[in-house]
């Protein structure tokens, strides 16, 4: 299974750290303002009563676009527009913003303005895009906070594209904006840059992609546009453009309607070596302010810029919508050369001077185009050549497919159409939005009635919480998709995974379609849920509600993705002592991966592990982590046994670090079985901390509430409809 990742045996052979290569390994001298928000306190200077969409509902759009339009062709002297106009590079910037984003853990894109900080604003693929940000601040300075910079540089894009010809298909606003880095995020772990070297991440024996990853080398958004490592081969970057950006959810049709799409528009800029250029700006100095890859003032206004080294633009007509860039691509043959910045690129063999481009500069000299070889792929590899050649003949299928497929590049990440803002929200509903239809609120006779029927049909504690669970965790706050609402858990392809347990899940499953009456399965399985979490209480001397909110629908087979839920099997659920394959990081690192996921604290986290492991939720039902001897009821026995400080605890076998035994003092007779999921809350000081608390005398009740409330919170995670 290529989505696997990269398996690895034993925890010594461990290749990476889950995050990889941070801020702080790349710039280890940059001020340290986060130590400013420990302990809570946040960076954000809006405050948490701050509310974006109402912000927004107050904006001017028509107003907003019309200043938009207009920077578009007002060319500033410190950094002047190719041709008179900055669409070209304004659609580079919302394009790099949206393209970080991965299917593979939802993380990345657009979302939260993240191509303002570090590491992105400092990536060699993101060269000179400070300057199209900053060429905004005006705009967003006029405007406030009713437009976010995570929605101002993709409208920017949108603009761009509308006032060059271009179409569109709609804009949805509502990305919040964040005001630090979002750490979470594993970019890679190589230590150097694309531009000094960084090794390609698909060879001949390496077949994939490294998962999560989407991009073929560190500090790019998806390929080397030179060919991979820089060998200008076609066919091989087609691969690469394959691999990639299916990792973005984008089949072929949709890769080769964006890149030939985007490149109608602009120009590459490779007019020297990169060695005359300033430092990225995380890199440069105080005065430079937040800008990189400096050279000086008259060098710029001569064009002389270098941002991928590549020089030239793509078609005749830069500034321009319509279908010069498939015309040229296949009218002539190309040639290798190199840019005066040393880039390979390939060149039209003996143009038409009609075919010949303006310059960036100067309307009247003309130069010659050129194609990086990803655009040459776009001929040679023969899948993409079918493509490109059904869009050469058929200008109109061109534009739906790339205005389509723009569109979700930039709304990929928003979650449920119901979070998308403004006046140009488009009407149709998309497969990849996961559309759930709105639900029914039962009546509190009805979740009354089910509660008991649910709790007197023979189906187990364990068997109505594994279910639960199993619906509402495929949530990742990164992307806002999965959850219990749909209970798509009942379709394919979830249905079907492991995590699952596929068989036992049909059962519970049957049994909730024949008593829910005309509440949602989806609606069903949390209340099943929480009504065993209420009996596990009560058994264990505790009267709890655990509060429902009804209303969620039931999604259909038809609209489900199959494919792009694929990429959303868990490989690892901690919470269920779920391990599928070895991945390359610790599985102890994976449970937190997935805390993040579902926005959880860290004491959230603990309680639900100490929770979840006595309620009996372990896949398959393995004994590893099941520290108590009254399984079913909800207890806080699992701390309280593991720190025990009679017990020790050692390796099933050499072999194996993911297994453990715990044997009690003096003796060699087995008490527990633990797997490292377990044993890290007794083993990390933090966690341990927690762990304590949850241990301790007078704290039995405690751990029940808290369990209930990050119970609830994971069950309510996907509910934006509520709001
Ligand atoms: C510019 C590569 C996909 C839109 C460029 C440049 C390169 C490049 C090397 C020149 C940057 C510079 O030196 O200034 C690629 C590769 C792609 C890809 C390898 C994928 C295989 C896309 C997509 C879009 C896009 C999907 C948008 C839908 C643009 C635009 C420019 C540009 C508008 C011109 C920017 C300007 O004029 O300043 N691209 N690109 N590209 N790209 Fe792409």
């Amino acid at each position: 299974d290529p989505k696997a990742g990269c398996p690895v045996h034993g925890g010594e052979n461990q290749i990476r750290s889950l995050l990889g290569r941070q801020n702080k390994d790349w710039w280890p001298d940059a001020l340290p303002v986060d130590m400013l928000h420990q302990h809570g306190v946040s960076p954000d200077p809006m405050g948490e009563d701050f509310n974006y969409a109402e912000a927004f509902k107050k904006l001017d759009y028509a107003a907003l676009k019309a200043d938009l339009t207009a920077l578009m062709t007002d060319s500033k002297p410190w950094w002047p527009a190719d041709y008179g106009h900055y669409g070209p590079f304004m659609i580079r910037m919302a394009w790099h913003a949206a393209g970080t984003y991965r299917v593979t853990d939802g993380r990345g894109g657009a979302g939260s303005g993240q191509q303002r900080f570090e590491p992105l604003n400092s990536w060699p693929d993101n060269g000179n895009l400070d300057k199209a940000r900053r060429l905004l601040w005006p705009i967003k300075q006029k405007y406030g906070q009713s437009i976010s910079w995570a929605d101002l540089f993709i409208l920017a894009g949108n603009v761009a594209i509308e006032s060059m010809g271009g179409p569109v298909f709609g804009f949805g606003g509502g990305r919040k904006d964040v005001y630090q880095s979002e750490g979470d995020t594993f970019w890679g772990a190589e230590e150097i840059w694309v531009n000094e070297g960084a090794k390609t991440r698909i060879t001949e024996e390496q077949a994939d992609l490294e998962g999560p990853l989407a991009a073929i080398q560190m500090g790019l958004i998806y390929v080397n546009p030179e060919g991979p490592g820089g060998d200008p081969d076609p066919l091989k970057s087609a691969r690469d453009m394959k691999a990639t950006f299916s990792r973005m959810a984008m089949n072929s049709e949709e890769t080769v309607a964006l890149t030939a799409g985007g490149h109608a528009f602009g120009k590459a800029h490779g007019a020297k070596p990169a060695a005359n250029f300033g430092k990225a700006p995380a890199s440069e100095e105080i005065h430079q302010q937040g800008f990189g890859w400096l050279t000086d003032a008259e060098e710029i206004g001569k064009g002389h810029i270098t941002t991928s080294g590549i020089e030239g633009s793509w078609s005749n007509n830069p500034t321009k919508w319509g279908g010069d860039y498939f015309r040229l691509l296949f009218k002539y043959d190309y040639e290798l050369v190199e840019s005066p910045a040393g880039a390979k690129q390939w060149q039209p063999i003996n143009p038409d001077p009609e075919d010949m481009a303006p310059d960036a500069r100067d309307p009247n000299k003309r130069v010659p185009t050129m194609m990086t070889t990803a655009d040459m792929a776009l001929k040679m590899d023969p899948e993409f050549r079918a493509i490109s050649e059904r869009f050469r003949d058929d200008q109109a299928a061109l534009d739906d497919a790339f205005a389509r497929a723009w569109f979700k590049l930039c709304h990929r990440d928003m979650g449920p159409k119901c979070l998308y803002l403004g006046p140009e929200v488009p009407e149709e509903d998309l497969i990849w939005q996961d559309p759930v239809p709105q639900g029914v609120v039962p009546s509190d006779a009805e979740v009354a009635a089910f509660k008991s029927a649910v709790l007197s049909s023979g189906l187990t504690v364990a068997q109505l919480v594994k279910t639960a669970w199993a619906s509402a965790s495929t949530f990742r706050k990164s992307d806002k998709r999965g959850g219990a609402n749909g209970a798509r858990i009942a379709l394919a392809p979830q249905k079907d995974w492991d995590v699952n347990e596929p068989e036992e899940l049909a059962k519970v499953l049957a049994k909730l379609e024949e008593l829910r009456g005309s509440m949602s399965l989806a609606d069903a399985i949390v209340l099943a849920g929480s009504a065993a979490v209420e009996k596990a209480a009560k058994d264990g001397g505790f009267d709890i509600t655990v509060p429902f909110t009804g209303g969620r629908g039931d999604a259909t087979q038809d609209w489900t993705d199959v494919e792009s839920f694929h990429w959303m099997e868990p490989q690892a659920d901690g919470f269920r002592n779920y391990l599928k394959t070895r991945q390359p990081v610790k599985t102890e690192e994976l449970l937190i991966d997935r805390a993040s996921l579902l926005g959880l604290s860290g004491p959230e986290m603990t309680v639900l592990v100490g929770g979840l492991r006595v309620l009996g939720a372990n896949h398959k039902d393995i004994p590893e982590g099941v520290l108590t001897n009254r399984k079913g009821v909800l207890s806080n026995d699992f701390f309280v046994n593991l720190l025990d400080i009679e017990t020790f605890w050692e390796r099933v076998d050499t072999a194996s670090d993911e297994e453990f035994i715990g044997y009690t003092r003096g003796g060699r007779t087995e008490k527990w079985r633990a797997t490292r999921t377990d044993l890290i809350f007794g083993s990390n000081s933090q966690l341990r901390a927690t762990a304590e608390v949850y241990a301790e005398r007078g704290h039995e009740e405690k751990f029940v509430r808290d369990f209930v409330k990050a119970w609830v919170k994971v069950m309510n995670a996907d509910r934006f409809d509520l709001a």
